[in-house]
């Protein structure tokens, strides 16, 4: 997803701006770019293709103190130098950046005069027009940005520079993510805070409908409308090592191995003695949860996923129904939601348009449900949606593909179900006691599963050349298969297909032909009879089998051509476990094929458009 960096201060601002865009490339993106403020004009670079292209074409940059660079994530206009951002206007002397869309803008580029002459195919760029517009009838550029927002519709994160007002950039947000940061000297922007994490740890968090002016050393927020605000400030403490590999070939394996510290801390001091959960920030009583007769749990991809692993939970342990949505097809459906519907947003960024709008959706006064999200990014516009916050506290999370922190959404949710219980008292307070146990105890469960890694290496290279994949799991197992598939494709390139095991017969089984490979996910539980028969059933047509087996469980490794062996916990608990298995399996098999596994193609960290 598209990254802006800006910056105002005293030094030299080209190194600044491309060390900000290099901590912004694990956003995923298509094209970059830069606009350094000089004297009398705006100089400007763009680039497709990876940040190395710009590097290389920027050693003639003049001397300047000021300028913003993007990282562009193609939505309006192919990945090319002209649809690169910054945009600028007829004269080159206003440049934007924008991340999100501006769903008006043809409407908006059809009232400009016929003076104008547009570059691109891009959103974007009518912005830098507008701005031009009204620059020309003597506003700042400040007022001129409040201005034309107030006529734009849709997402967005900006920043500007003008020429004739040296020294300031004017950033603004609706929808997609904007921090501000600063120092004695210099002012910062940025649509994330690793990119500006070098310079400062002092960051403002943004709110919608916000303008800030960036000057060296100062930083002046405002509404649309032009009044002052104070924003909040929060200091950030975690540094930038923690965002680099940590001695890993790549930050997907790095992040695969910090998994049992993830959940470790996602679990600390969550259950007060007592009994009741503690949640990071809620406004929700313990009686509005009590009445909770219905839950809904949204979210997209792995996310997504984590949430259907809490479906199974919190109808087994707190006997509540839950229905769980993809979040982009949540509120164009009419879902019947009021205040005892529990709304669980879930999130790694806490920025997904899709997921943000689905909470927003649920918590609009017509629906008024209750909203609770679960996300990593503290501050994120999720949380600041919603009534009640669990942050998963698994560190920053650079590789595009999601695996540290969908173990801690796995986390967060069974405690959340454990909580629903016991409110509801649907299990008595032993059976609690036993399976918080349990849960903390998965951790170490996690660490033994990280042992076998070779093992899963191993198998995953034997399969570099197969094309086609089918993933089978049930019950609980089959949020497993989903998530094992999706890494693959996303990782690898290779197709695959993930099914509920008994449901092959219905169809699917037609492709399954000598060769075809089927991923099972055969650990012990209430249906592991039954699947050991859906994988006879793929033996019988001649598929190779991959099965994810408890270790020491020969009965199924006698049905396998290779076993990913894993250790049991609490079948409830076993996604956790069993998923890193397929993620290093997934990874060995990208690897082996030379795919980039931290920035796969056409993928973005953080999908912030609809
Ligand atoms: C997959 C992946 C994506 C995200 C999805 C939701 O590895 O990372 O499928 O899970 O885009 O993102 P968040 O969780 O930030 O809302």
């Amino acid at each position: 997803m598209c990254g802006i960096v800006g910056c105002a201060g005293p030094e030299p601002v080209l190194p600044i701006l491309l060390e900000g865009l290099t901590r912004l490339e694990y956003r995923g993106y298509d094209s970059a770019g830069i606009a350094l403020q000089t004297g009398s004009a705006v100089w400007r670079r763009r680039r497709p293709g990876k940040l190395a292209e710009l590097v290389a074409v920027v050693d003639d940059a003049p001397e300047a103190t000021t300028g913003i660079g993007h990282t562009r994530w193609a939505t309006h206009g192919g990945p090319s130098e002209s649809n690169a951002h910054p945009h600028t206007d007829c004269t080159g002397r206003v440049a934007v950046v924008h991340n999100g869309i501006i769903e008006n803008y043809l409407a908006l580029a059809a009232g400009l005069g016929p003076s104008h002459e547009r570059t691109s195919q891009t959103d974007t760029e009518v912005l830098a027009h507008l701005v031009e517009d009204e620059l020309a009838g003597g506003s700042s550029l400040a007022d001129a940005v409040r201005a034309c927002l107030a006529r734009v519709e849709g997402s967005f994160a900006i920043a500007a520079v003008n020429a004739g007002e040296p020294g300031l950039i004017v950033a603004a947000r609706r929808g997609s993510p904007l921090i501000a940061g600063r120092t004695e000297t210099s002012g910062l922007v940025a649509s994330d805070i690793p990119a500006i994490l070098g310079q400062t740890r002092e960051v403002y968090v943004l709110d919608d409908d916000q303008v800030v002016e960036v000057r060296p050393g100062s930083l002046r927020v405002t509404t649309l409308a032009g009044e002052e605000v104070t924003p909040v400030r929060r200091r950030v403490d975690w540094d930038l090592e923690a965002a680099e590999k940590g001695g890993y070939e790549d930050f997907m394996l790095k992040e695969i191995h910090e998994q049992p510290q993830a959940v470790a801390e996602t679990l600390r001091e969550r259950l007060l003695p007592d009994g009741r959960l503690h949640l990071d920030a809620t406004t929700l009583t313990e009686d509005q949860l009590r009445a909770v007769d219905k839950v809904f749990v949204v979210g997209c991809g792995t996310s997504y996923h984590a949430g259907l692993v809490a479906k199974y939970a919190i109808e087994h342990f707190a006997r509540l129904p839950v229905e769980i949505d993809v979040a982009s097809e949540f509120r164009y459906r009419d879902p019947v939601l009021d205040p005892n519907t529990l709304v669980v947003g879930v999130s790694q960024s806490g920025e997904s348009l899709d997921t943000m709008e689905a909470c927003r959706f649920a918590k609009s006064p017509t629906n008024k449900a209750r909203l609770l999200v679960i996300c990593n990014v503290v501050d994120s516009s999720m949380a600041r949606e919603a009534d009640a916050v669990l942050y998963t506290r698994a560190g920053p999370e650079v590789c595009v593909a999601s695996t540290k922190t969908h173990l801690a959404q796995i986390a967060g949710l069974e405690l959340l179900a454990l909580y629903l219980a016991q409110l509801r008292g649907t299990l008595y307070p032993l059976e609690i006691h036993a399976l918080v146990d349990t849960l903390r105890g998965l951790p170490t469960v996690i660490e033994r599963a990280l042992a076998h890694e070779d093992e899963y290496m191993e198998a995953g290279r034997r399969f570099v050349d197969v094309r086609d994949f089918f993933f089978l799991g049930r019950g609980v197992g089959f949020p497993v298969a989903l998530e094992g598939a999706l890494k693959l494709k996303e990782i690898s390139y290779a197709r695959a297909e993930a099914y509920p095991g008994g449901e092959m017969k219905h169809g699917p089984i037609a492709l399954i032909e000598p060769g075809t490979v089927v991923v099972a996910v055969a650990t012990r539980g209430r249906l592991h009879s039954k699947m050991l028969s859906n994988i006879q059933e793929m033996r019988a047509r001649g598929a190779t089998i991959v099965a994810v087996a408890n270790e020491g469980d020969d009965e199924t490794a006698a049905q396998a051509d290779v076993v990913l062996p894993v250790p049991a916990t609490h079948e409830l608990f076993s996604p956790a476990v069993d998923v890193v298995a397929l993620q290093l399996f997934a990874y060995a098999i990208a690897k082996a094929r030379g795919c980039d596994v931290d920035q796969p193609r056409n993928l973005a960290k953080t999908v912030t458009v609809e």
